[in-house]
C-alpha cells in the first residue's frame, strides 16, 4: 500500500488487515506510541472539517508523530502555485500528506507529483477513511463482516461510493436507496459490481424505499454535500420519503443507525434516531482515529 486514495485500490485481505490492525491499536494504544516517531504529516484542507481534522491530529500525536494543518488562507491549492509544485515542495519536508479537496483529481495529482504517501481525507468522489471507520464499527458488532446487511438511504455521494466499495470487497450485502436522479455515478456502480462479483459481495441500488426491509444497519448522510450549491428547498420534497426516522427504522427491522456526520437533525434524520439506543454515530466518530492510525502505521511500515 503506497497511498490511500480510494477503497477500490485495496484487496479484501488488505481491508481485513486494516480493520484488524485498527482494533489492535484501539485495544493497545501504548504499543504504538512510537510508531510514527520522527514523522511529520501535512494536513491540507480545502473544505471545513471537525472529525477528520481532529482525529488525524490527535491520532498522529498518539503515534508519536507530528502534524501540521494547512488551510487555504496562505495560498489556495493550485492558485498561488500549481498542485504539482505544491506536492513536490511538501514532499521535501513532510513524510505524508493528508488532503481534503473539492476535486478528486487534485488528490491524484498530489500522489502523482509528490514523493510521499497521500491519504484522501474526502474528495468529491470518495471518503475512504470514513468507510474504513464505519466497517471497523460494524466489525465490532458482527463477528463476520460478510454477514452484515447495510442499507444506505439518501443522496448517492462520496460516502456512499466508499461504503459500496467496502461492502463489495468485504463480501457484505448493501442496499443503496436514493431518489431518482441522485444515484452514485454509473462508472462507480460498475466498478462496485465487478468487485462484488469477484469477492462475493452483493450491492443493490433502487429508488424503492420499501427495499429498506431486512437490514441490520441503516446509514444516511447529508442530502447536500459540501460544495454543492443546491438549496435544500429545491430537493426537500423529493427526499422526504427517504428521511431516517423511527418508522423507517422499524420498517427496516434495523438495530443500528449510522451517519458519518455532520448531521442535519430533522432533515435527513430525526433526533430520536440520532440519539436512540442503536445509534452508532459516536462509535463511528471515535473509530475514525483508530482506522486512520491503522492506515498511517501500514503506510509507514
Ligand atoms: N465525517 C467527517 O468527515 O466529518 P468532518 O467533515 O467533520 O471531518
Ligand atoms: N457527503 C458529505 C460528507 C461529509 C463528511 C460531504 O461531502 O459534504
Amino acid at each position: 500500500m503506497k497511498h490511500l486514495l480510494s477503497i477500490k485500490e485495496l484487496t479484501q485481505q488488505q481491508l481485513l488487515d486494516l480493520i484488524t490492525l485498527a482494533k489492535t491499536i484501539k485495544a493497545n494504544p501504548a504499543e504504538y506510541r512510537h510508531a510514527l516517531d520522527g514523522k511529520s504529516v501535512v494536513m491540507l484542507f480545502e473544505k471545513p472539517s471537525l472529525r477528520t481534522r481532529v482525529s488525524f491530529d490527535i491520532g498522529i500525536n498518539k503515534l508519536g508523530g507530528h502534524c501540521l494543518y494547512l488551510d487555504q488562507q496562505n495560498g489556495a491549492l493550485g492558485k498561488r502555485e500549481s498542485v504539482a509544485d505544491f506536492a513536490s515542495n511538501l514532499s521535501c519536508w513532510a513524510d505524508a500528506i493528508v488532503a481534503r479537496t473539492f476535486s478528486h483529481t487534485t488528490i491524484e495529482q498530489l500522489a502523482e507529483f509528490g514523493t510521499v504517501p497521500v491519504i484522501n481525507a474526502l474528495s468529491d468522489l470518495y471518503h475512504p477513511c470514513q468507510a474504513l471507520a464505519d466497517f471497523l464499527t460494524l466489525a465490532e458488532h458482527f463477528e463476520n463482516i460478510s454477514d452484515v446487511k447495510l442499507a444506505y438511504v439518501g443522496d448517492g455521494n462520496n460516502v456512499t461510493n466508499s461504503l459500496m466499495y467496502c461492502a463489495a470487497i468485504l463480501g457484505a450485502t448493501m442496499t443503496v436507496i436514493c431518489p431518482a436522479g441522485h444515484f452514485p455515478d454509473g462508472y462507480v456502480v460498475a466498478e462496485v459490481q465487478e468487485l462484488a462479483s469477484r469477492y462475493g459481495g452483493k450491492v443493490v441500488l433502487t429508488s424503492d424505499i420499501g427495499a429498506i426491509e431486512g437490514h441490520d444497519a441503516i446509514y444516511t448522510d447529508t442530502w447536500i454535500s459540501m460544495g454543492d450549491p443546491t438549496p435544500l428547498a429545491e430537493i426537500k420534497d423529493k427526499f422526504a420519503p427517504y428521511q431516517v426516522n423511527k418508522g423507517l427504522m422499524a420498517k427496516a427491522g434495523a438495530h443500528f443507525f449510522m451517519h458519518c456526520l455532520p448531521a442535519h437533525r430533522g432533515v435527513e434524520v430525526t433526533d430520536e434516531v440520532m440519539d436512540g439506543e442503536g445509534s452508532l454515530i459516536l462509535q463511528q466518530a471515535e473509530n475514525r482515529m483508530h482506522a486512520q492510525n491503522a492506515v498511517l502505521v501500514t503506510l509507514f511500515s
